[in-house]
């Protein structure tokens, strides 16, 4: 019988149940074990902040970011020899505006020895923001951007120029029996609403794919083309806020019938035809540890409107990161980004890295605890309204960080807290915390660097805790609680 013959009597390798990773360990790290007692002890004395555990005593996941925590390849290792730190021009320089042009467009990458320079490396996501808002901010006063839902530094960035950031987040976000796909949508009514009443004083508007502030949701084709409509009809222009753009348009792969037979690398451009710029973190989908880029299209409704600002820009660029040909980025950090950009449009890695996350969330759900599902692409989200609902817990009892406590001192997971101590405001003249619309904690999952088993360990302890929910202690800040972005900063004790 010929070899070829064998492949129709048996199963097809496609239908087994279970796959193995597209990926080997390339190098790995053992981790010292840490015990229960030396890890509690830790956690008092860091004031039961997670962000100042030391990650060196995590024995189990780190779930607290998947920015910048990327474990990359072995061509990216390799490619790190590659980088040529020169101050001006450096050879990773030219292969970056190769790559950005191939992915996004070359509207995005102008040759700025014949053009003018519309593409602006900074050294991550915030300082790209920092840069567009302060240069916005000056455009005029009671000014509003509205979006599917800003990020936490994007929304500072905006409120540090006094522009209001608006977040119009779906109706499907907020309904927990809905299987929309596209939870991270923008709510079109609204936004309609918004440009008839106010179209003069928003400056731009910004969609953030996938949603990380709307439980990391994704943005459907549809939307996008939607939004950018509306806000090109008022000539205003749109920007993504694109750091997880690739994981973005793998859910449109997979839900949008209409692009079902076409290749991320298609829909990517697709998506990227309909805005006027964008804003990025590499940290997520640039898969590196530093680096992020603001680029403005040519001809579009941003460059048209403001064709000051990318001088402002550069200037900016010059004060604060480094000349633009590497911005705030070393050399070799360029020529990592410019092979992580490679990757990470790649089917085989998007699919075992969105299974992973999807899969750790059915485990989850399996064992009865309340997650936003379906999950995005990037992290988990515990809905810690309904993880307390049968036990006394109020929302300034801040539930959310005695359990994140309790996950990384009892079992060395670290998770995040993003909900009514995150995103609530406590207001010193009256007393009194205002709590925002969704309280969440966050299992944020690192790209390619943890296993199954790792995950499957991280669901059980997180269910020995929600079986133990009512001994949950409640929480108060003994410092920090009326400061701004105060997760980064309180220390708490439990009551
Ligand atoms: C959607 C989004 N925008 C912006 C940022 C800011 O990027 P960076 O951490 O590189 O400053 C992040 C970071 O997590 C993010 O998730």
């Amino acid at each position: 019988m010929a070899v070829k013959d064998l492949n129709k009597i048996f199963p097809k390798e496609d239908s087994l149940l279970t796959k193995p990773r597209p990926y080997v360990n390339h190098s790995v790290e053992f981790k010292h074990p840490y015990s229960v007692k030396k890890r509690m002890e830790v956690l008092e004395k860091s004031g039961m902040n997670v962000f100042n555990f030391p990650a060196e005593m995590i024995t189990g996941v780190d779930f607290l970011s998947d920015s910048g925590t990327t474990t990359m390849t072995n061509k990216q290792w390799a490619s790190l020899h590659l980088g040529d730190e020169s101050y001006g021009s450096n050879k990773g320089y030219f292969q970056l505006k190769k790559q950005v042009q191939k992915i996004f467009g070359k509207e995005f990458f102008n040759d700025p020895n014949k053009q003018k320079p519309n593409a602006f490396i900074f050294h991550q996501g915030r300082s790209c923001e920092n840069a567009l808002f302060s240069i916005i901010g000056r455009l005029g006063t009671g000014l509003i951007i509205p979006s599917n839902g800003h990020f936490d530094t994007t929304e500072a960035n905006i409120m540090a120029n006094k522009i209001q950031a608006l977040n119009l987040f779906s109706k499907q976000l907020k309904d927990p029996l809905s299987n929309y796909h596209f939870k991270g949508d923008m709510d079109v009514d609204k936004l309609k609403d918004l440009l008839k009443k106010s179209h003069k004083k928003i400056p731009m508007g910004f969609l953030t794919i996938t949603n990380n502030t709307g439980g990391g949701q994704p943005v459907s084709m549809n939307n996008v083309q939607q939004v950018s409509a509306l806000m090109h009809k008022y000539d205003l222009p749109l920007f993504f806020d694109a750091c997880r753009f690739s994981e973005n348009a793998w859910f449109i792969k997979k839900y949008d019938k209409n692009y079902r037979n076409k290749s991320i690398k298609e829909i990517v451009k697709k998506m990227f035809t309909y805005v006027d710029g964008f804003t990025i973190s590499f940290k997520k989908d640039g898969l590196v540890n530093m680096g992020g880029g603001l680029f403005i299209k040519e001809d579009g409704y941003f460059q048209k409107k403001y064709p000051q600002i990318a001088d402002q820009i550069i200037n900016l660029q010059i004060l604060t990161e480094g000349h633009p040909t590497y911005g705030g980025m070393s050399g070799r950090d360029i020529m990592a980004l410019v092979e992580g950009l490679k990757t990470v449009v790649e089917l085989q890695y998007l699919d075992y890295r969105i299974n992973q996350v999807k899969t750790f969330c059915k485990s989850l759900v399996d064992k009865g605890i309340p997650v936003l599902t379906p999950p995005g692409g990037h992290a988990v989200y515990l809905d810690m309204n309904k993880f307390f609902e049968d036990t006394d817990k109020k929302p300034g009892d801040f539930g959310g960080i005695a359990f994140t406590a309790l996950l990384l001192g009892l079992y060395g997971h670290r998770a995040c807290e993003l909900g009514n101590f995150a995103f609530g405001t406590y207001n010193s003249k009256t007393k009194k915390e205002t709590f925002p619309e969704v309280n969440f904690v966050r299992f944020a999952i690192p790209r390619l660097r943890y296993e199954q088993q790792d995950l499957e360990a991280a669901a059980e302890s997180i269910k020995v805790l929600y079986d133990y929910r009512k001994q949950i202690p409640s929480v108060k800040a003994i410092y920090g609680k009326e400061l701004s972005l105060r997760h980064f900063k309180a220390k708490f004790k439990f009551k």
